[in-house]
């Protein structure tokens, strides 16, 4: 069955004038959670020999970037670079062809030679898919999305969790081209968080407006923080519970009186500055 799924996908791939077999995954990865927008710039990390550079293209008819240690044979109206997606000296070159305002998408099929070794393949996988999240945290767009491979292991729940600290909605996925067999997974983040917190911070504020929904309403370093359960005047700790691109949800930690300067409640136009708690 497994041989008849990849025989099928390398014979597609053929038809279709596809240079691998693993262009079906991006489709299909695609299909089912819409990463790639018409317009979209799309970085590819790992990108030889350029299956998926070519659905990339297909698919934003954007600017479209793949980088790989091997050279890549020219697609039309994609560009290249020769790179390792653990190297400083890469990443500027990403953000010099992409701009400062960064990429809608970055991918990344990028995988380690396999030793055969599982533990082994896993822990290179990891630390490669690192690279990439650290590199699309500096490339992505604010709201961008991100894909990457992983070959799955005991490290892949703390991996997912690093992911989910940087994005709005995280899933892993299994494309049907993948072979059945694979250790391989696509770890799908949308919307790329720029907020200056992270569910579990903890903070000190004083409650001074109300937002329409009847919740507090705290700005921490500019960013719109929703506190349910407050009132005007009050002094919380505040544990942040869900973070949004715009915004954020919080609940009490801990009730700490009357707000140091009640006078203030209800000017938006001075909020004091809250103090980040350990
Ligand atoms: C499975 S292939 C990618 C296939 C590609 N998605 C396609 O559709 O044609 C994995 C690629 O990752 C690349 N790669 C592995 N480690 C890398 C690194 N540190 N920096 C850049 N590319 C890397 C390899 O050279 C290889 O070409």
């Amino acid at each position: 069955m497994a041989r008849d799924r990849r025989d099928y996908y390398y014979h597609q791939a053929k038809e279709d004038g596809y240079r691998s077999r693993a262009s079906y995954k991006l489709k299909q990865i695609n299909e089912k959670h819409k990463i790639i927008n018409r317009g979209d710039s799309v970085v590819d990390l790992g990108a030889a020999p350029g299956g998926w550079l070519q659905v990339a293209k297909e698919l934003s008819g954007g600017k479209v970037l793949g980088v790989d240690l091997q050279r890549i044979t020219p697609i039309e109206g994609v560009e290249t670079i020769m790179g390792d997606i653990n190297a400083d000296s890469t990443i500027k070159k990403i953000i010099k062809i992409v701009g400062e305002k960064g990429a809608d998408v970055v991918l990344c099929d990028a995988a380690p030679n396999l030793s055969g070794n599982w533990s082994y393949d896993h822990a290179r996988s990891i630390e490669l898919s690192t690279s990439a999240l650290e590199c699309a945290k500096k490339i992505l767009k604010p709201k961008g999305n991100f894909v990457v491979k992983v070959f799955q292991g005991d490290m892949f729940k703390d991996y997912m969790d690093k992911v989910r600290d940087n994005f709005v909605h995280v899933k892993a996925y299994s494309p049907q081209a993948s072979r059945s067999q694979s250790a391989e997974i696509y770890v799908v983040g949308k919307k790329f968080l720029t907020a200056p917190l992270r569910k579990g911070d903890n903070f000190v504020v004083d409650i001074e407006k109300l937002g329409s929904s009847g919740d507090g309403a705290v700005l921490i370093e500019g960013f719109v923080v929703f506190v349910k359960g407050v009132e005007v005047g009050e002094k919380v700790r505040i544990s942040i519970t869900d973070v949004k691109p715009n915004f954020a949800f919080a609940e009490v930690a801990e009730r700490l009186g009357k707000a140091e300067n009640p006078e203030n409640s209800g000017n938006p136009e001075n909020p004091e500055s809250p103090e980040k708690s350990e």
